[in-house]
C-alpha cells in the first residue's frame, strides 16, 4: 500500500487524525494512483466530449482535481459520472457561460445560466477580488448555478490573490431543521479564509456532523459510516450509507448546525434570486436544473496595515493555535485547512488514490465519449 497517511479516511477526525487515517487506509482496499496532471487531462477530455468548451473544462477540471489533491475526495473527480448524467438528461447546460452584471462598484450579480457551479463561482469570486483590490471589499451574489463541489477552491482563488474571503452556497435538502422530521435544508458548506505567512487559514465545513459526500463515498467504496452521521428513513441511527441516504443527515451542534444551514440559504438563496427553502435540486438528481445560489465576498487584508504585517499577525495566531498545550492523547494540533495542505503535499508526490470501482466508473464515462482512459500507476 502506497501513500497511506491522510490520503484516505479523510473524515476520521479524532485526537490523532493522521494516525487514525493511516490505520483506516491500511484496512481499505488497494488504491490505484493517478497523477494530478493526468486527472486534469482526463476530466477536461470527458467534459469536452460532453460539450463543455475547452477553457471552461479546464476550470472545472482544476477545481475537481484540487479537491482530490486536498484529500476531499468526496467532492473530486468521482463526481464526474453524476455531473455527466445531468448533462445527458438536459438538467445542466454544458455550454452555458456565467453572465456577470456589476450592480454597484463593489457588488456583482452572476447568472450561472444553469451551467457548472464551478464556472459561476469562479467568475463571481474573480469580480469580487477585482472590486476588493480597488475598494477594499467586493461581493458577488450568484443565481441559477449548480453544485460547486469543495468550497475551499473558491477560498484558495481568493488566497492566491492575497485576499480574505467568505464563501457560502445553498444546496439540496438533506438536513431537518431543529425539531423537524424531514429533510428541508442543505448540508451547505460555510467557507472562509485568509492569507497567512507560510500557509493560509482555510475553514470549509458542512453544518452537518459529516458532509453527505462522505456517505456517497462510503457507499461507492462499500464501507460503513459512524452511527452519529445520519438517521435512516425510520429515524434510527445507522451505519449503512444506503440507509442513511434514504434518511436524514444530522446537524452539527443541534440547533446551531440547523441555524447555520438556514443562514447559508438566506445569503445564497433568498438574496440571489435562486431557489431556496428546500427547492434546490441535488447533484445526484438528473431530473431538473439545480438552481443553486452562492454568496461570495473578497476582503483586502492590507486595509489597516501592510500585507507583511497582516501575514505576521496571522503567523502569530497560527503559532499560538498549533503551539497550544495539548490535551491528553493529542500528538499534534492543526490549523483549519492544514490537514488538507498536508494531504496535498503528499498527493502531489504519490498521485491521487482511487479504488478500482471508481476508476472503472470514470473509464465508463471516457468510453461514452470516446476519449482515452485515465492512466493509473
Ligand atoms: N457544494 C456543496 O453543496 C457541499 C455540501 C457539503 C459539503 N461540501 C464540501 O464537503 C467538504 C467536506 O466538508 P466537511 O464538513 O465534512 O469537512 P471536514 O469535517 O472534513 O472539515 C471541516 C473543517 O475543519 C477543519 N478540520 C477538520 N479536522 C481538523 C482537525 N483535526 N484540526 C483542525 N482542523 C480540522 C478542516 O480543515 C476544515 O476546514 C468541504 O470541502 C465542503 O465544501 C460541499
Amino acid at each position: 500500500m502506497r501513500g497511506g497517511g491522510l490520503v484516505t479516511g479523510h473524515h476520521l477526525r479524532t485526537h490523532n487524525p493522521e494516525q487514525e487515517a493511516t490505520a483506516m487506509a491500511e484496512q481499505q482496499e488497494e488504491k490505484l494512483y493517478v497523477d494530478a496532471a493526468e486527472a486534469r487531462r482526463f476530466v477536461e477530455a470527458v467534459l469536452q466530449g460532453n460539450g463543455v468548451p475547452e477553457s471552461n473544462a479546464a476550470i472545472v477540471a482544476r477545481c475537481l482535481v484540487a479537491a482530490d489533491l486536498r484529500g476531499v475526495d468526496t467532492h473530486g473527480v468521482n463526481r464526474i459520472p453524476s455531473y455527466m448524467e445531468r448533462i445527458r438528461q438536459g438538467a445542466l447546460d454544458p455550454k452555458a457561460n456565467p453572465e456577470l452584471k456589476q450592480i454597484t462598484p463593489v457588488v456583482a450579480h452572476v447568472d450561472g445560466h444553469n451551467g457548472f457551479g464551478f464556472l459561476a463561482a469562479h467568475a463571481g469570486m474573480a469580480a469580487a477580488i477585482e472590486s476588493a483590490r480597488v475598494y477594499g471589499i467586493g461581493m458577488a451574489s450568484v443565481s441559477h448555478s449548480n453544485h460547486y463541489g469543495m468550497a475551499a477552491w473558491v477560498v484558495q482563488q481568493a488566497v492566491d490573490a492575497d485576499m480574505m474571503s467568505l464563501v457560502f452556497t445553498n444546496s439540496s435538502p438533506a438536513l431537518p431543521v431543529w425539531g423537524g422530521k424531514d429533510k428541508l435544508m442543505g448540508v451547505s458548506p460555510i467557507a472562509c479564509g485568509a492569507p497567512g505567512k507560510d500557509a493560509p487559514f482555510i475553514l470549509d465545513m458542512a453544518p452537518s456532523v459529516a458532509a453527505r459526500g462522505k456517505i456517497y463515498k462510503a457507499k461507492r467504496r462499500g464501507e460503513k459510516i459512524p452511527l452519529d452521521w445520519a438517521l435512516d428513513a425510520e429515524g434510527r441511527p445507522t451505519d449503512d450509507p444506503a440507509a442513511a441516504l434514504g434518511g436524514v443527515m444530522l446537524p452539527m451542534g443541534g440547533p446551531k448546525g440547523s441555524a447555520l444551514s438556514i443562514m447559508m440559504d438566506v445569503f445564497s438563496g433568498v438574496l440571489s434570486g435562486s431557489a431556496y427553502a428546500g427547492h434546490v435540486t441535488g447533484p445526484y438528481d438528473p431530473s431538473k436544473p439545480a438552481d443553486v445560489g452562492h454568496f461570495l465576498v473578497a476582503i483586502k487584508p492590507d486595509l489597516f496595515m501592510s500585507l507583511d504585517e497582516f501575514r505576521g499577525r496571522m503567523d502569530y495566531l497560527y503559532q499560538r493555535v498549533v503551539g497550544s498545550d495539548k490535551a491528553a492523547g493529542v500528538e499534534r494540533i492543526y490549523f483549519p485547512g492544514e490537514l488538507e495542505q498536508i494531504a496535498q503535499r503528499e498527493r502531489e508526490k504519490t498521485g491521487i488514490p482511487y479504488v478500482k470501482a471508481e476508476v472503472d466508473a470514470l473509464n465508463e464515462e471516457a468510453r461514452k465519449v470516446s476519449v482515452d482512459s485515465i492512466a493509473t500507476k
